[in-house]
């Protein structure tokens, strides 16, 4: 088991690191959190391995990987079939990385200047504005795309109130998404409009 004993040196080596960098106890737990819920007691070094790949099976894996996120997400669902499925499971699923997050800590903060937005695969995330909860987003949801579609600062801050599996999409990909898919752009200004409308 080769990623296991990797995995073991990583956290053996981890430790170490953080007694001799004196962190406190607390952070040290939320680190080694961290570390399994990233990488599930197995170590690859997925970028060296994907990097031998060709495009066509880079983006096979992808979707393979998103499969699970594609199937929770309404947005990521197209209503609109028009042959062009594939194509935009292959978009999303190669634009997407993964993220993880764990009790307590703050995805961005809200008045920052937004670069991304995120799909939440699993856990539970606070929606806080001025310190104040106004929503809780459960697996599924999706979060950050007023600052991207409205080019204004975040409106709110995001903190994960458990362990969470987060896929970040960036403003790039966002945008070129937004220009191929009409049907997907429309969705988007949908919520825009709802979500801002709760804001006012
Ligand atoms: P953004 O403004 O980019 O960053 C904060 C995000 O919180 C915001 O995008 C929305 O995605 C989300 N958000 C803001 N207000 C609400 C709300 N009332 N309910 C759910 N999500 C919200």
């Amino acid at each position: 088991d080769a990623s296991g004993r990797l995995y073991k040196q990583k956290v053996d080596e981890l430790k170490e690191y953080m007694r001799w960098k004196c962190l406190n106890p607390v952070t040290q737990r939320k680190v080694l959190k961290y570390y399994e819920l990233k990488y599930r007691g197995k170590y690859f070094e997925e970028g060296s391995l994907l990097n031998e790949m060709n495009e066509s099976l880079r983006m096979e894996i992808a979707v393979h990987n998103c499969r699970e996120l594609i199937s929770k997400v309404s947005f990521l669902k197209r209503e609109q079939h028009d042959g062009r499925d594939d194509l935009f499971a292959g978009c999303i699923a190669t634009a997407l990385q993964p993220c993880y997050y764990v009790p307590g800590d703050i995805l961005f903060l809200q008045g920052e200047i937004g670069a991304d937005m995120y799909f939440l695969l699993s856990g539970s995330l606070n929606v806080l504005i001025s310190g104040k909860r106004v929503a809780q987003l459960k697996d599924g949801a999706f979060f950050g795309e007023l600052a991207l579609y409205a080019n204004t600062p975040r409106t709110a801050t995001v903190q994960a109130a458990s362990s969470c599996i987060v896929y970040r999409l960036s403003r790039d990909s966002f945008n070129s998404i937004l220009d191929m898919f009409d049907d997907v752009k429309k969705k988007v200004k949908a919520i825009y409009n709802e979500r801002l409308e709760k804001l006012k």
